[in-house]
């Protein structure tokens, strides 16, 4: 019996009269009960270490909310601390790692074979998901993509123009493609076991992907992710994949069959109009309200919603913010979008 999931079947190519909804970081420091589930496992790589208390916070935003998608709750840069980094979140600064920047440092790195002794805690945190979320509710697992994982291995923190990574790839291309290619493996076997552990749906996180253009764009944005995909499809029959070239522009037209992806997630720096016309041809899209709005509220977000909601209409489409929600925004205002996405047209 096909699935009566509404965010798997947009993923399987169906217009549906209301898209499915839900949120970037939707568990976050904007929820208060998130909050105190930090408070209560001491720091944020604890709460990801900690499966009931991960998986909490993954419920919290669907049992305020009642999103259709649920998100597990964990960080992209899990997987370099398994590849061997050591991995700590400056408060109120972000990630801080150990780098990597030379062939040495690379043969450094653990076999991909031993990162789920890192990442088993993740696994079991998907398999508490799978027994407690409700029916209707789809979970989905993720990762970062190879890019923006390996611009925070090479610079040790996150960076405006990912210079470092830039760098070290106009510098020591071998050394640079050995990382692509050891991260992709990684994350194939990182997203394999969430599909195992019960995930029904992965994305990719390429939130850096804006920075790479031309030929890069293609051997560092598209091809792992093609590479990856592959791999997690013939693992996987029929598990979708979403894809998330942050600030790709034009370039996201094409990218459904240039990376084999079921759908492109769009972040706001492309009109929705445009993307409907270019890139929904393709496939399932998700996105792409701005995330302010979150923060800003009222009538010109019941506007935007609308506006991104008609805009997509007449295709497969996932309701969903262009990035992240961020700590400073008012739940109230989460409330007011999903109810504008849900009133009959
Ligand atoms: O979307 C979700 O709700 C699932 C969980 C999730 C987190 N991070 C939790 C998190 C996901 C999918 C991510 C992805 C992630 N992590 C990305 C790609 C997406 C994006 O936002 O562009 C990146 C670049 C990271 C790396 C990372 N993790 C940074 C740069 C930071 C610090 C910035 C910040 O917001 O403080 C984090 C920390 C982080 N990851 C938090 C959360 C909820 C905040 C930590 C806290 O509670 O203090």
């Amino acid at each position: 019996m096909p699935s009566q999931k509404t965010i798997l079947r947009a993923l399987a190519g169906e217009t549906l009269p209301v898209p499915p909804i839900w949120m970037m970081r939707q568990a976050g420091r904007y929820l208060p009960e998130y909050r105190a589930t930090r408070d209560m496992a001491g720091d944020f790589l604890s709460l990801c270490y900690t499966p009931e208390l991960a998986a909490e916070v993954t419920l919290q935003p669907i049992r305020r909310f009642g999103f259709d998608a649920a998100i597990l709750f964990a960080d992209i840069l899990l997987v370099p601390q398994a590849l061997g980094l050591d991995l700590w979140f400056e408060t109120g600064e972000g990630p801080r790692l150990s780098t990597v920047t030379t062939a040495s440092d690379l043969a450094e790195l653990r076999p991909v074979s031993d990162i789920h002794q890192t990442l088993s805690p993740v696994y079991e945190t998907v398999r508490i998901l799978a027994r407690e979320l409700p029916p209707e509710t789809t979970l989905i697992g993720f990762a970062g993509a190879p890019w923006t994982v390996a611009t925070y291995m090479i610079a040790g923190r996150g960076t405006p123009d990912q210079g470092p990574a830039h760098a070290l790839l106009a510098q020591d291309r071998a050394t640079f493609q050995g990382l692509i290619d050891r991260i992709t493996e990684a994350t194939i076997a990182y997203l394999s076991a969430q599909i195992e552990a019960g995930a029904e749906v992965v994305k990719l996180f390429d939130s850096w992907a804006g920075s790479l253009t031309g030929r890069d764009f293609d051997d560092f944005a598209i091809a792992p992710a093609r590479k990856i995909t592959a791999a997690l499809k013939a693992r996987h029959p029929g598990v979708p994949v979403i894809a998330f070239p942050r600030g790709a522009g034009e370039r996201f037209e094409g990218l459904h069959a240039a990376i084999g992806a079921d759908c492109i997630a769009l972040d706001d720096g492309v009109s929705a109009e445009w993307a409907a016309a270019h890139v929904q041809r393709g496939g399932c899209v998700q996105g792409n309200l701005a995330s302010p709005h979150m923060v800003t509220g009222g009538k010109a977000l019941i506007e935007a919603a609308r506006a991104v909601r008609l805009a997509f209409a007449g295709g497969p489409h996932i309701f969903n913010l262009g990035h992240g929600i961020t700590p400073d925004a008012d739940p109230a205002n989460v409330q007011l979008m999903i109810d504008t996405v849900r009133e009959p047209l």
